[in-house]
């Protein structure tokens, strides 16, 4: 391979706003709300934090330590790194997960743009709770309307990553990302300002520790890694694009603190829409598009708020699928030698499939179940709660026994130009903190194992 043709990020602001852009998207909107409703709120978050700090951020600069140390994509990142060694695995099991995320990601971005032309033919207004309801379930039970969404949404992707590392990704997220967050908190002050809204907020907020399980944990652990996007190799294919000159320990805490703060800020919008219209917490996925509607119904402006909040998710969620899709076709392009433009029809195309599954799981094929789950739900949880971890697991692994404490200093200090004071903590994390703790939670989550 050519190194000179790989493309770097033009600037650390340019590497932050990418990576970020990865990690933000419907993960923290969608996910986020959704699983901590199921999971006990202010309980699950408690747990979410301390994951994202104590195994979230030291997997993260692992990855990015491995993708700038070799420039590689995740398979031959690894291949280098331990020719003989079977580690390149990770790199097949990310290959996987991007398949199965972006099956069920376009899915829930469908529904956003859905739902931007809902908002654009002023479909909220007026409504009560029940009708938008009602709205959504119509909706995804449809055959083919989520389908056709989902495979504009991909073709939109698509396109993007056939423009490249740096037109494609930095033009948009620097300006696009703020404006998000913006509007989110406009949202936030709107459901804070319902008169019930203290009991959306102790929800969130406040831990009822009886409410632990191993299942809420393992949730957590997943949550945390597929808002991170870690455990898959996105940050190994980003991290071959950062420079040397770079610093991999402060951009790794900055997306993580942008990241975690997006998704309470979503859930401090949601929660208190819950209780104040008579939902459910535990509404599973719909759960943003069941509340967020009806502050649009009711608020003046809702039209535009409801149009500019569903075209930013769109955009979030773009970013983040073109790093999904770009670990496929880095992959093909490197390992297999496809042309790139070839690589990104033959990924689009299988996901497109993929996608319809999960796009048809509530119409045409709702009688399917596995596990008692529908397409859908399958794959959001075999990536989440099975391939991610597993992978954070290995990528923790690998830093802390494989590579080893003396090169990761040369990697994460820019070869001695930084200081790194807590490279001992770093390596202990990742050495048995990280591995530990995931096998643990993932084995007891499964019922594999009884604590
Ligand atoms: N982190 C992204 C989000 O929150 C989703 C994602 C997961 C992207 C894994 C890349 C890899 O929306």
């Amino acid at each position: 391979m050519d190194l000179s043709k790989r493309g770097t990020f033009g600037s650390k602001f340019g590497i932050i706003a990418a990576v970020a852009g990865s990690a933000i998207g419907l993960g923290n909107i969608w996910r986020f709300p959704y699983v901590a409703g199921s999971n006990g709120g202010g309980a699950f978050l408690l747990i979410y934090l301390i994951i994202v700090l104590a195994i979230g951020l030291p997997v993260m600069l692992s990855e990015f330590i491995i993708g700038r140390a070799t420039q590689r994509n995740p398979y031959d990142a690894f291949k280098k790194l331990s020719p003989n060694g079977h580690w390149y695995i990770i790199g097949i099991m990310g290959i996987f997960a991007a398949f199965m995320i972006l099956a069920f990601y376009s899915t829930v971005a469908g529904w956003t743009l859905e739902y931007i032309y809902q908002s654009v033919i002023n479909g909220f207004k007026g409504k009560s709770a029940g009708e938008i309801n009602q709205m959504f379930t119509s909706f995804n039970t449809n055959t083919l309307r989520p389908v056709m969404w989902q495979v504009i949404f991909m073709l939109m992707t698509a396109v993007i990553v056939l423009g490249g590392v740096e037109k494609g990704i930095e033009k948009y997220t620097k300006i696009l990302m703020p404006l998000l967050l913006i509007i989110i908190i406009i949202l936030d002050v709107k459901a804070l300002s319902l008169p019930d809204a203290r009991e959306g907020i102790s929800f969130l907020f406040k831990p009822d520790f009886s409410k632990i399980t191993p299942n809420v944990i393992l949730s957590a652990l997943g949550q945390a890694f597929f808002s991170l996007s870690i455990g898959m190799g996105t940050l190994i294919t980003y991290g071959s694009y950062i420079q040397k000159k770079d610093n991999l320990t402060s951009s790794a805490a900055i997306v993580i603190i942008a990241d975690t703060a997006i998704a309470i800020l979503a859930g401090v919008a949601i929660f208190p829409i819950v209780f104040h219209f008579g939902l459910k917490p535990t509404e599973g996925v719909a759960l943003v598009f069941k509340t967020l509607p009806n502050i649009f119904a009711q608020m003046t402006g809702g039209t535009i708020f409801a149009v500019l909040f569903f075209v930013l998710l769109t955009v979030a969620a773009i970013t983040s699928s073109i790093s999904l899709l770009e670990v496929i076709v880095a992959f093909f392009v490197e390992r297999l030698k496809m042309k790139r433009i070839n690589a990104t029809i033959f990924a689009t195309v299988s996901v497109s499939y993929l996608g319809t599954l999960c796009a048809m799981s509530e119409g045409g094929f709702s009688n399917f179940r596995l596990f008692n789950m529908n397409f859908f739900n399958l794959f959001d949880n075999t990536a989440a709660k099975i391939l991610l971890p597993l992978g954070g697991c290995l990528i923790a692994l690998f830093v802390g026994w494989f590579y080893g404490k003396d090169k990761t200093w040369l990697e994460i200090s820019n070869r001695g130009k930084l200081k790194v004071g807590y490279l001992n903590i770093f390596m202990f994390l990742i050495k048995y903190i990280a591995p530990l703790a995931i096998a643990l939670v993932f084995l007891n989550g499964l019922g594999l194992f009884k604590f």
